[in-house]
């Protein structure tokens, strides 16, 4: 009996090694974060684990070990099936953040990552180059938006991404960072996608470089807790700038890398009620960020979030196009909003965004120009105060303007879309020192459909439905993007913006 006893305890503790795959996390120019994760078949956390991280100059001979505690999550799960699809089951996830700190800069550290007191091996090596100090001269990164994963669907521009970020057809410098801008694995709370998103893109690219995220309305989770996006990607809340203000939050934070300052947000703060209450936070956060900018050392600031600001897809002018898990993309036309709509954002003092396209026309939450693009006019100008004043708050184009943010990095719309500098509606059509930031809707990465154009808008430059991603090359006085296929990365469309 005894022994039958520990054979089970030893049968629980065991992992079921599904995600054993890293990736990296950019702390700051001398910190790496990296983690990893597994499905847990049980509810309990064995309290003698720890992850640990063995590191040093050479593969073989890794001289420094740093171990942290893990965490579990445990998180509802979300069924796909029909509109009672949440929460009817759980899972356990065991999850690995381990931080490299006061790593020299440039310099390629290798690393084996796994587990003190685990009775499987989980033992996964690889190798980064840390990062060239903030202020160096030049940068290559990549951008995309509203990708899949890929066992199930929908991982269509990573291969290539991957094949490319070593290729210097265009520039003499490697990849050294990745973006998602949400929309991650369709969704990270059914079961085996977040799990499969980890572990393909640790293969292709996320092992090798930082591979960061900012959340999409997919990374709500379907009872809006963020709980996966938040667990898995803990790591950001590390993340912190040069010259920048700490967020200690996964969803907003910022950070400086050459001659970037890169800054992410959480855009459904605008466009969901059970999100509402984080609009204050960190709007006066990302205000602080931006003021702590030192442009002379970081002379681009780069913003992204997952809502456009400007756009012209059809299904964004059509309707307030809210998303999941608030609008299913199949919700018939005319189905009404459900109860107690609204209700979050009239107790911060603000009329919610619009549910319908009848609604949204009627009382035109955009009155200055006739593409409505989705909650853009909220991210612009601000929530409408209920009052009937006419206020607003938190609008994003005034940051920008203030600040000088160069360009918004956006996805939610399953296209390319790039616009002429723009502030406030009033454009530019010349990327010659334009004192206005240009819009990219690079959410082409390989989501389950596509969303088709609407009319071309006065402001757009360029627009596509092929599946693609955004290789962008920065140095101190050029912005070069390239979008590139994802069939084969040949270059579909090139911006040369100066400042
Ligand atoms: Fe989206």
């Amino acid at each position: 009996m005894i022994v039958a006893a520990a054979a089970v305890a030893a049968a629980a503790m065991a992992p079921l090694a599904a995600t054993v795959k890293p990736i990296l996390t950019h702390i700051n120019d001398n910190s790496m974060a990296i983690s990893w994760g597994y499905l847990n078949p049980n509810d309990s956390l064995p309290s003698s684990l720890r992850s640990r991280v063995r590191y040093g100059f050479a593969a073989n001979n890794l001289t420094e070990t740093v171990t942290s505690t893990p965490t579990m999550m445990t998180s509802p799960t979300e069924n796909m099936t029909g509109y009672d699809y949440c929460g009817h089951d759980y899972e356990h996830h065991i999850l690995h953040h381990v931080q490299l700190k006061n790593l020299p800069t440039p310099e390629t550290i290798y690393y084996c990552a796994d587990e003190i007191a685990s009775s499987s091996k989980l033992e996964t090596c690889g190798s980064f180059k840390t990062s060239t100090p903030s202020s160096s001269a030049e940068l290559r990164f990549y951008a995309t938006a509203d990708v899949g994963d890929p066992v199930s669907h929908s991982w269509t521009a990573i291969p290539q991404m991957s094949k490319q970020c070593q290729v210097d057809d265009l520039y003499p410098i490697d990849v050294s960072l990745g973006f998602h801008v949400g929309d991650i694995a369709y969704n990270l709370d059914i079961p085996q996608r977040g799990d499969d998103y980890i572990a393909g893109v640790s293969s292709n690219m996320g092992s090798q470089f930082p591979w960061m995220f900012a959340p999409g309305n997919h990374e709500a989770d379907c009872n809006y807790t963020y709980q996966n996006y938040k667990g898995r990607f803990a790591a950001q809340n590390f993340t912190s700038a040069t010259h920048g203000v700490p967020s200690k939050s996964s969803r907003w934070y910022s950070f400086d890398k050459g001659p970037v300052h890169f800054v992410a947000i959480d855009t459904d703060a605008w466009g969901f009620d059970e999100v509402a209450y984080i609009l204050k936070q960190q709007y006066d956060w990302l205000t602080q960020d931006l003021e702590a900018v030192d442009k002379s050392i970081t002379p681009w600031v780069v913003l992204m979030g997952h809502r456009p600001m400007y756009c012209s897809s059809a299904s964004a002018i059509v309707q307030s196009h809210l998303g999941w898990p608030k609008q299913h993309d199949d919700m018939p036309k005319g189905t009404p909003a459900p109860d107690n709509y609204g209700d979050e954002f009239r107790k911060h003092g603000f009329h919610p965004p619009s549910w319908s396209e009848l609604e949204l026309l009627s009382s035109d939450n955009d009155g200055d120009n006739n593409y409505p693009c989705g909650i853009a006019d909220l991210l612009r100008n601000g929530m409408i105060h209920a009052d009937g004043s006419g206020d607003r708050s938190y609008g994003l184009e005034t940051l920008m303007q203030q600040y000088q943010v160069n360009v918004y990095l956006t996805g939610h719309e399953h296209n390319y879309e790039r616009t002429w500098p723009i502030m406030n509606g009033t454009q530019v059509n010349s990327y010659d020192q334009p004192g206005k930031p240009v819009h990219i809707v690079t959410g082409s990465g390989g989501a389950y459909g596509k969303d088709p154009f609407g009319p071309v808008a006065p402001f757009d430059a360029y627009r596509s439905s092929d599946w693609s991603y955004s290789d962008i090359f920065v140095n101190n006085s050029h912005f070069i993007l390239n979008q590139r296929l994802a069939n084969d990365s040949s270059v579909i469309d090139t911006m040369v913006l100066t400042r």
